[in-house]
């Protein structure tokens, strides 16, 4: 099948919002191989233009001519011609926190008027030190403030706000547009790209605000995962109810409670066992245990999770909120799971009555990563939960 649709990545649309309203300007597509290539090599375009940063977006192999590019909800926002990059737009991305902010470079400059301005970008709030400065240095310059809080990301709308409220203490005229620009790894490159994108929104001057500091909270305020794999009657279940019960029982924390079995009931009702539905299964448990975290939680999950990639994926979902991920790895040998074969499945399986069995007839990939390992062969439940328990009051995870 060849693509006609593609929904990029959040940065690979936050990027594309911005080649299409002119604040990446000259771009007015992602960069292909010999621009890339220059802009490592030389910091400029093929066509030798100063250009600061790889503008790209990862394609599917079997694409199209042309691409419709959708966003997450399937509104399609551009068109995209594979050959050159090039991208025209469709729709203009109407929503969005502070979506009514958000103006182009042209709608900017037109307002300025040929005015000098002051424009500062933020990726969090301004001390008083730098607002002081701001003012001070608007009027030497005779310059207008626009300040362009850069809101890609979970931070964007903290941002945002931070520079409605700098607003008020800064001089009259004070514009905020927000500008989604995703941070760039390399630092000189990300305040190359932030001077780039000032200066096409009319600025004469520009000031980038201070780094935000983002101290984590205390780890018992922190969301965090504790997620259990390990194959089918290692006592991975038994552990993490144990677990539950235990937090339960101290009142500590908000708990979710994600058992593969239990998942399978509703969650994942229908799914199979092969490795597509065993990774999609995987990533639900992930989805909901990543969300519960967002928000402070903590949320406990016991699938079978045999493959090492799908697991890796669940720990950048959940990292990605800001919060932590536990990887025990419930280490019983097959042998042990298939002598005490609680529910009668190794045998069914060994008789080929379940075919693409977990450890006799379909992979388990061993994690090397795992932040706790407990073989229950010679281990009683309460010793186990109890292993489990002290990482997370020695982490501080709970009190
Ligand atoms: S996972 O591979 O997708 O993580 P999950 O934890 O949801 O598996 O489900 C595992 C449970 O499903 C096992 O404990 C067992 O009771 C049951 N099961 C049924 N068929 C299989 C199978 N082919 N492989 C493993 N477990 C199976």
């Amino acid at each position: 099948m060849t693509h006609t649709e593609w929904t990029p990545a959040a940065h690979e649309l936050a990027d594309l919002e911005l080649l299409l309203s002119g604040a990446f300007h000259p771009l007015t597509g992602f960069l292909g191989h010999d621009d890339l290539h220059a802009v490592h090599e030389r910091g400029t375009l093929a066509d030798g233009a100063p250009w600061p940063a790889p503008v790209t977006i990862a394609l599917p192999e079997d694409t199209a001519d042309e691409v419709t590019l959708l966003d997450p909800e399937g509104v399609p926002l551009a068109v995209l011609t594979t050959g050159t990059l090039k991208v025209q737009g469709l729709n203009a991305p109407e929503h969005g926190p502070f979506a009514r902010l958000r103006r182009t470079p042209e709608q900017v400059r037109l307002q300025l008027a040929g005015r000098d301005a002051l424009a500062v970008t933020m990726r969090g709030p301004l001390d008083d030190r730098t607002e002081a400065e701001i003012a001070a240095t608007a009027k030497e310059l005779d310059a207008v403030v626009l300040l362009l809080p850069l809101s890609y990301g979970e931070a964007g709308p903290a941002v945002v706000r931070a520079a409605l409220k700098s607003k008020d203490r800064l001089p009259e005229g004070t514009e905020v547009i927000p500008v989604p620009l995703a941070p760039r790894e390399d630092p000189a490159i990300d305040l190359e790209l932030r001077e780039h994108v000032a200066e096409n929104y009319g600025a004469t001057e520009h000031l980038a605000g201070p780094e935000p500091v983002t101290l984590p909270g205390p780890p018992h305020r922190r969301g965090l995962v504790v997620f259990f794999t390990g194959l089918s009657g290692s006592g991975k279940s038994t552990i993490a109810r144990g677990l539950r019960d235990a937090l339960l029982e101290s009142g500590s924390r908000k708990l979710t409670y994600l058992d593969g079995d239990v998942v399978r009931h509703l969650l994942s009702k229908g799914l199979t066992f092969s490795k597509e539905d065993r990774d999609l299964n995987i990533r639900r448990i992930g989805f909901v245990a990543a969300e519960v975290a967002r928000h402070g939680g903590l949320a406990i999950c016991a699938p079978i999770a045999p493959y090492a990639d799908t697991r890796e994926e669940v720990r950048e979902m959940v990292e990605a909120v800001g919060a932590d991920f536990l990887l025990v790895h419930v280490s019983t040998p097959l042998e042990e799971c298939e002598r005490r074969d609680r529910k009668g499945l190794y045998a069914k399986a060994r008789a080929g009555l379940i075919p693409g069995f977990t450890g006799i007839s379909d992979p388990y990939e061993e994690p090397d990563d795992a932040d706790v390992v407990i073989d229950t062969t010679h281990l009683s439940i309460e010793t186990a939960v109890a292993q489990v328990l002290g990482t997370l009051q020695g982490v501080g995870w709970v009190r």
